[in-house]
């Protein structure tokens, strides 16, 4: 257990005496009285004041871009990140550990997470340098030689997601940083221990205040940030619903830049000269790895009609092949839910669909145990239904048939969000045909695969509801600065 109180403020360790919050692992245990989850630690929660201590620090460390960390050398920033990415990498067993109990994420699944972060980070430093590289050239166009610099934006507020808690946070906090932004940091509710080991190391690579680490509930310790307008920044994953809320929240919004990882309802396609056991395969990994709770995660399946009895008898199997139980078993898919509400409301969307003519059509689907659901293939979804609008972020696979094309294009235009879609199909010419009106719709198309963010060097965003800004490597970069100039007229 990690009983934490100490977090990160204007470089020094402070000690919280205050409330805390208990942390309860998804993984629950057998007792006398039924199934338990675990206690695994627990963490401050530091109210607006810590928070607002916080900001000022970060301010302060900025100095209104003199401070400094934003007129650092680029080779210097990228030392202390690097400094920083070693000291980190000593931790990863325990970063492990903490990913696995505190999300129920598969043991194998938290290695490829901490491991993909490390590789994020020291591809964005390459990244860097060659932008670095190209920028110190001069350009001389019409008697004037200017140098293109790229400078940072400011104080940025960082909130990661509970699903990749350490890499989505990682995947914009560290592009910030080494921009010379200075950081406020507030760790996502489930997901928020495992990264008490890195505390000592931003301490120890970055001077005071460029990074501070705040503790507590969102709703108590964020509105005040955002309101106090000295947020250059605001970069969150998770819903458009909050976003928005905060957006609002900063007195001068204009002057307010969002990165933003937002909602998603991917739609794969599956058409009538589909590879059915190609689509089956792409689909279930792509709906229920993780137990569905990527924000990539294909969350209705479109299938043609004339095939849509097939393909479900496949993706049943199928379903019923995967692995379920404890996050540390091997080859394991399905783990505990780490939010205690969520079962209810999946068995809501399923109850919704069975009143509207839909039905559970996988054995077992939608069994529930403690914090295990086990996956629900939901047929024939229609309008009418939640799960046809809503983003469940958990197991259950809407499945929708269609008669013609037409009817996946006008969803995707109906549709709030716009992330990615997969086409199956082994017809060149249908998904030529198909490719120009569904990439105006959402911004990755997929062929004959299921949704994914990576590789982490491609530009990863959405339309609509789903982003704001791009994130990937170089993309974060640019993200999180500003192209300057420094002009000289040639006389
Ligand atoms: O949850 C949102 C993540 O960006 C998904 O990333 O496709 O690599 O699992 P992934």
């Amino acid at each position: 257990e990690i009983h934490q109180r100490e977090y990160l403020s204007n470089g020094e360790m402070k000690t919280w005496k205050g409330q805390v919050h208990e942390v309860f692992s998804p993984i629950s245990v057998q007792t006398p009285g039924g199934l338990q989850r675990v206690l695994i630690g627990s963490y401050p929660i530091c109210t607006e004041t810590e928070a607002m201590e916080s900001l000022e620090a970060a301010v302060a460390a900025y100095n209104n871009g003199r401070g400094e960390w934003p007129t650092m050398g680029v080779a210097e920033r990228i030392h202390c990140v690097e400094q920083f990415t070693g000291m980190m990498i000593e931790q990863k067993d325990i970063i492990v550990k903490l990913i696995m109990w505190e999300i129920g994420k598969s043991f194998a699944d938290s290695v490829k997470e901490f491991d993909r972060t490390v590789e994020y980070i020291y591809a964005t430093i390459d990244s860097l340098k060659n932008l670095d590289r190209d920028s110190s050239t001069f350009e001389i166009v019409d008697g004037i030689a200017a140098q293109v610099r790229r400078s940072p934006l400011g104080v940025v507020l960082c909130m990661g997601p509970f699903n990749y808690p350490l890499n989505e946070t990682f995947t914009t906090l560290i592009p910030a940083l080494i921009m010379g932004n200075t950081i406020l940091f507030k760790p996502p509710k489930f997901g928020t221990l495992l990264h008490y080991p890195l505390q000592e190391a931003f301490r120890t690579c970055f001077s005071k205040g460029v990074v501070n680490v705040i503790y507590g509930r969102g709703n108590t310790i964020v509105p005040g940030l955002m309101q106090s307008g000295k947020i250059n920044v605001l970069t969150l994953i998770g819903s458009s619903k909050v976003a928005n809320e905060l957006k609002k929240q900063h007195p001068k919004v204009n002057r307010l830049r969002a990165v933003l990882g937002l909602d998603a309802k991917n739609a794969a396609i599956i058409t009538a000269n589909a590879d059915i056991s190609l689509a089956v395969k792409e689909t279930l990994m792509g709906s229920l790895s993780f137990n569905g709770q990527r924000c990539t995660a294909i969350k209705i399946v479109w299938v043609h009609r004339s095939i849509a009895e097939e393909f479900l008898k496949q993706f049943n199997v199928a379903v019923s092949e995967l692995k379920y139980g404890m996050p540390w078993k091997k080859g394991v898919s399905l783990t505990p839910l780490p939010e205690n509400n969520k079962i209810n409301y999946l068995n809501d969307c399923i109850t919704d669909a069975k009143a509207h003519g839909a039905e559970v059509v996988n054995e077992n689907g939608g069994t529930s145990a403690g914090t295990f659901f086990y996956p629900a293939v939901v047929y024939p979804v229609t309008k009418a239904m939640r799960l046809y609008h809503e983003e469940q972020f958990g197991p259950i696979v809407p499945v929708v048939p269609f008669d013609d094309l037409e009817e996946t294009i006008e969803y995707l235009i109906e549709a709030t969000h716009g992330q990615q879609v997969s086409i199956f199909s082994d017809n060149a010419n249908e998904v030529a045909a198909l490719i120009d009106p569904l990439v105006n719709q959402v911004s990755r198309v997929n062929i004959n695969s299921q949704c994914q963010r990576g590789p982490d060097v491609f530009p990863f965003t959405g339309r609509k509801d789903s982003a704001e800004g791009t994130l990937s490597v170089a993309d974060a970069i640019r993200s999180f600065s500003i192209r300057s100039l420094v002009a000289f007229k040639m006389n």
